[in-house]
């Protein structure tokens, strides 16, 4: 996908800067063309040797340096990419970027530009969420700039919360889903997958018997139709797939705390296994047990509903909403009925007893349930499922306003 694609990336400073270098290796991996721009700052933090080494070209940094002018103008170099990335962008190039300055190089290539640009956040916490970094980004991505993390995670500046720079794999997935071609590009996806573990103490948790495949298989089949496509997942046993942004999530708390943060989407599909409750007050230490011989009585509290969450009607309430139903009985009246409680478009159910095999099986069995019916699918792979499924999103998608 990325054979021959030119990468202009932009490194601006911050401690994030050294996961460029990654990012460099895996894009020329990918047969990409990377070019780069450092700032001042982020010459402090990634030496332009290393930079120059990996891209195997030169790095440029001086706006007015008469020997870059000579080989490359600015204009040059901000129109002979496909895509300008600029990570880790620093809230002090994103707030130069949305006032249109055009003060160092970065900034001048960037305004000068008609390239697509994305530009992957990294910054401390508290200067993640000031109101005027967030202002200065709903800005940029209202003139079209694509964003991609970041995540929520501990910081070199021992501090801990969101402004991570995104992994070097989530932007190489973002990247990816921009030259992605297909009747999904431009469509922002985001699916659930696999189980969620609820804790009893640190050492126990309940789980369910999720595999993933069906929701990951989704996932793939969306991405690979062009779809800009974000995976948030419960622990499991498979590799992430391919041009897919992954988020690893375990309680059910924190997957709706993820699926929040990748909204707004155009279409969202839940197939993971969310537990419905979890322990009330999970314990901060391990769980002794008592001479006595007594048991422990666990009181639960009930979980948030996802997908019912994500169907509320609202401003933020993606086109196209699909669930699934896993049914051991009844399967069409329960999965009929789970629709019209969810308040979802579509559920996809299928029968998980366990003479089926389905969960943690390669295939699946299902029926796909609008307003206007039920329909049965055959019995197929969850790979042939996922994609039928997409091609399905793809083609309501394009009637869809
Ligand atoms: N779901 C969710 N959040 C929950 C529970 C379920 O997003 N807390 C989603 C699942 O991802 C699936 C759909 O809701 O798309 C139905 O899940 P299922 O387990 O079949 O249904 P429940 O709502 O748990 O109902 P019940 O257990 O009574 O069948």
């Amino acid at each position: 996908m990325l054979a021959r694609k030119r990468i202009l990336l932009i490194i601006s400073g911050g401690i994030a800067a050294y996961k460029c270098l990654e990012l460099i290796r895996r894009l020329r991996e990918r047969g990409a063309a990377v070019r780069c721009v450092m700032t001042p700052a982020a010459s402090q933090f990634v030496t332009p040797m290393s930079v120059a080494a990996l891209t195997e070209d030169r790095v440029y940094s001086d706006l007015f340096s008469l020997t870059d002018e000579h080989e490359m103008g600015h204009i040059r170099l901000s129109r002979e990419a496909d895509l300008v990335v600029v990570a880790p962008a620093s809230a002090d190039i994103l707030a130069r970027m949305a006032a249109g300055m055009a003060n160092d190089l970065a900034t001048t290539t960037l305004l000068a530009t008609d390239k697509p640009v994305l530009v992957a956040p990294a910054m401390n916490v508290r200067m993640w969420h000031h109101p005027i970094t967030q202002r200065n980004l709903a800005d940029l991505r209202a003139l079209g700039v694509r964003q991609v993390g970041p995540g929520e995670g501990a910081m070199a500046c021992n501090e801990f919360g969101m402004g991570r720079m995104a992994e070097p794999a989530e932007i190489l997935a973002a990247i990816e889903a921009q030259f992605a071609a297909g009747p999904l590009k431009g469509v922002r996806a985001l699916v659930t997958s696999g189980p969620t573990v609820e804790a009893i103490d640190p050492v126990r948790y309940i789980a369910n018997r999720s595999s993933g495949k069906q929701g990951h298989a989704i996932a793939a089949a969306l991405a690979a139709l062009g779809a800009d496509t974000a995976l948030v997942t419960g622990p499991v046993n498979l590799p992430d797939p391919d041009g897919v942004r992954v988020v690893r999530i375990e309680s059910a708390r924190d997957m709706l705390a993820a699926c929040k943060a990748a909204l707004p989407v155009d279409v969202a599909v839940c197939a993971a296994a969310v537990a419905d409750w979890r322990v009330a007050r999970s314990a901060t230490s391990k769980i002794k047990k008592p001479d006595t011989g007594e048991t422990p009585t666990l009181a639960f509290a009930e979980n948030p509903d996802i997908l019912r969450t994500l169907s509320r009607p609202g401003k933020n309430r993606p086109r196209l909403v699909v669930g699934f139903a896993a049914e051991t009985d009844h399967v069409l009246r329960h999965a009929t009925e789970k629709r019209a409680r969810k308040g979802c478009d579509w559920i996809v159910a299928n029968d998980v007893s366990p003479a089926t095999g389905t969960f943690g099986g390669d295939s699946n069995k299902v029926t796909l349930i609008d307003a206007a019916g039920a329909e049965d699918w055959p019995p197929l792979d969850k790979a042939e499922v996922a994609r039928r499924l997409a091609a399905r999103i793809a083609e309501t998608l394009g009637k869809k306003p």
